[in-house]
């Protein structure tokens, strides 16, 4: 990355991502944990979290999108990559090439296959009912597994499914997995690779099954969990910054766009140069920052570069400012912005460096 002048950083802790992998890694005793590093690492970077991962020995990873799978196939030529979104068209010719496995979700995609002049690894999809992917009834599996069989340059490599509801709701989450059950019976296939769980299943109920070999791991690496009962996570990302001016307010005085702030007395406020474009969107105002380890509010309108918080007297230009992964929590913010903590992470912009500790 080219020089950086601004003191905004997302701050990547390595070693907390390999603790997280590595704790549950060894929980799942049988099961083969297989990252998810989708959207640039879920914000993380993925090229550096798959180097870290890479570099004990995790030689399986899945992605989204192939052009996601491609950055990772330059630079990491000996990874099993697995796209989970869809590829279709020239994508299934592109995907063969560089040795990528795709995901089968639907019969235009199988279609397609016939224009395979190569060998291409796939893993089929089956909607057990999210309803997003997949294929759904007996029939349509049926018939979908027996063209994949007969196509000379399809491996079929592996089979899997995802549920919507493994954080919040044991019920559903059963009927799923007794539908995958059964799917698996039904075909009467031995697949190298059969996988269902996401994060939440995972460290929840993966030991309670004998009939997977692996596990997509994505939100939890990053030390985040929708579940309260689980404490063992270390957090891997914060957002911080520096004041980058200190000024003082008369009473009356307005700050920011719209004056939606006046001063009600003699203030102190700070600039800190991140905005919305970094992804620390408008709705943030009304929140808290944390300089040394206690909280400052966030006041008028959160600008495109720029916020204002406000501070006291003991607070100096140098200090540290932390939008959120320490005092305040992502999960804070997430409530604070009515959403998960999956986008609060994904959503801070490549415009913000990141800066990795390992
Ligand atoms: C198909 C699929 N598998 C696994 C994951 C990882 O889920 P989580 O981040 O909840 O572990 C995702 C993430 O959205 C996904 O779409």
């Amino acid at each position: 990355m080219s020089r950086i002048y601004r003191k905004t950083y997302a701050e990547v802790n390595l070693t907390n991502i390999y603790k997280n992998y590595s704790y549950i890694q060894n929980a799942a005793r049988n099961i083969k944990v297989i990252p998810v590093v989708k959207a640039n690492a879920y914000g993380h970077g993925c090229i550096e979290v798959v180097d870290l991962l890479a570099s004990i020995g995790v030689d399986q990873f899945a992605v989204s999108l192939l052009e996601e799978g491609l950055k990772l196939r330059s630079k990491f030529p000996d990874i099993e990559i697995l796209i989970m979104g869809i590829v279709d068209d020239e994508g299934l010719i592109i995907a063969s090439e560089n040795d990528m496995t795709i995901t089968i979700s639907n019969f235009d995609q199988i279609e397609k296959l016939s224009n395979l002049s190569q060998i291409l690894k796939i893993h089929l999809k089956i909607d057990t009912g999210m309803n997003r992917l997949g294929f759904k009834s007996d029939k349509e599996i049926k018939m979908a597994f027996k063209l994949l069989k007969s196509n000379k340059f399809v491996e079929l490599d592996g089979i899997y499914t995802h549920f919507s509801t493994a954080d919040v709701d044991k019920l559903y989450y059963d009927i799923q997995l007794n539908r995958f059950k059964y799917i698996l019976d039904m075909l009467k296939y031995t697949f190298r690779m059969v996988h269902m769980s996401n994060s939440s299943s995972l460290i929840k109920y993966e030991n309670d099954i004998d009939f997977t070999t692996h596990a997509r791991l994505g939100i939890s690496l990053y030390g985040l969990t929708l579940d309260s009962n689980v404490n063992f996570l270390k957090t891997t990302f914060k957002l911080k910054t520096s004041i980058s001016q200190i000024r003082h307010l008369e009473p009356g005085d307005k700050v920011g766009y719209g004056a939606t702030y006046v001063a009600s007395q003699s203030e102190v406020i700070g600039i800190l140069p991140i905005g919305y474009a970094d992804g620390f969107i408008r709705r943030n105002k009304g929140g808290d920052v944390e300089i040394n380890g206690r909280r400052y509010p966030i006041i008028g309108n959160i600008c495109m570069d720029q916020m204002f918080i406000k501070i006291d007297e003991s607070i100096r230009k140098t200090d540290e400012v932390t939008l959120f992964g320490g005092l305040i929590t992502i999960d804070e913010v997430a409530k604070r912005l009515d959403t998960i903590n999956y986008e609060i992470i994904c959503q801070i912009t490549s415009r913000v460096p990141r800066k990795y500790i390992k």
